[in-house]
């Protein structure tokens, strides 16, 4: 249903696009999809190992403390950097590797915190199996890294708009949810139908991972893995600062400790942009990793806007 609400959303934007043209909208869809098919395949990738991860986290939060599941996950922090240097040719500097050990040292340490503080209210089922936790949030990881560089390399190697690029994924979502579900559920479901069990509450993780994931596409799109990293780091910390007033969250030493090195591996990811030198002096990790015009930005830039002009069709 999440891929479902993607696509009904990509298809809304792009005919919005084309200002409630059907037939323009038709003929784009048909060009982007059908008769440019090979790039429509490439999105089969993602697309399994997004469905791979995304079950997968049901597996590791089901049998992990939620806090432990999401000191693990934050190990897709190193591995998005490892396959951007990889598959994008990315070339960080030390001190960027640094701050990206320290970025998730300073999530990990939040995440601890707030893990002691739920110590005593949390009840550890009898049921929950902590090595396939374990297992599945690691896997969790490299799907992450992986799939989140393969679809940048995807998004930024050609003109195709991001909102396209979903459609695209979405329908190979669709069709491997599909799959799943008729092959878990499949009984159930002709006994039941298909929405049983469709409270409130499972629409809102729906909404959440439709609107996530999207969120996700445009951010991959102007910025890239790494600094989605970031950006999801430091939203731990304002949201833990945020609950100091709306829930009387207490701000502690290891809070204290945490948001700092999070703050601080932020600084020093950027540091380099401050020394860039003027285009003409060359530099140990001036990009000889362009992949194409956006992606090709080097580290130096990390924080920079992208002015709009170095955009394609998006
Ligand atoms: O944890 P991570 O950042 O890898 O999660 C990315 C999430 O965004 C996944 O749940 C994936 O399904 C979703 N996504 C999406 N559409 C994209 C890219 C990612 O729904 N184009």
């Amino acid at each position: 249903m999440a891929e479902v609400l993607k696509v009904l959303t990509c298809l809304f934007i792009i005919m919005f696009q084309k200002k409630g043209n059907v037939m323009e909208f038709i003929v784009l869809l048909y060009d982007s999809i059908v008769i440019q098919y090979k790039d429509t395949l490439k999105l089969a990738v993602p697309s399994l190992i997004y469905t791979l991860q995304n079950n997968l986290q049901y597996v590791a939060i089901s049998n992990l403390p939620a806090a432990t599941f999401q000191v693990t996950y934050q190990l897709k922090i190193l591995t998005t950097a490892l396959f951007s240097v990889l598959m994008l040719r990315k070339s960080l500097s030390r001190i960027q590797w640094v701050s990206l050990l320290l970025l998730f040292t300073g999530v990990a340490v939040v995440q601890v915190e707030q893990e002691g503080k739920q110590k005593e209210s949390t009840v550890t089922g009898t049921s929950q199996n902590y090595a396939k936790g374990l297992l599945a949030v690691i896997v969790s990881c490299l799907s992450s890294g992986f799939a989140g560089v393969y679809f940048e390399k995807i998004l930024k190697g050609s003109s195709a708009s991001v909102w396209m690029r979903n459609i695209q994924l979405g329908i190979f979502g669709i069709v491997l949810g599909l799959l799943g579900m008729w092959w878990n559920d499949g009984l159930a479901i002709t006994e039941k139908g298909f929405l049983f069990g469709y409270t409130p509450i499972v629409w809102g993780v729906i909404f959440n991972q439709a609107f996530g994931g999207l969120l996700v596409a445009v951010v991959v799109k102007y910025a890239d893995n790494i600094l989605k990293g970031f950006a999801t780091s430091f939203s731990i910390i304002v949201s833990t600062v945020v609950s100091v007033y709306l829930f009387g969250f207490h701000v502690d030493l290891l809070f204290t400790l945490g948001a700092g090195l999070v703050i601080g591996a932020v600084y020093m990811y950027s540091l380099p942009k401050a020394a860039a030198p003027s285009p003409s002096t060359p530099t140990h990790s001036s990009s000889s990793h362009n992949l194409s015009d956006s992606a090709g930005d080097s580290e130096m830039d990390a924080f920079l806007p992208k002015t709009p002009g170095k955009e394609k069709g998006c």
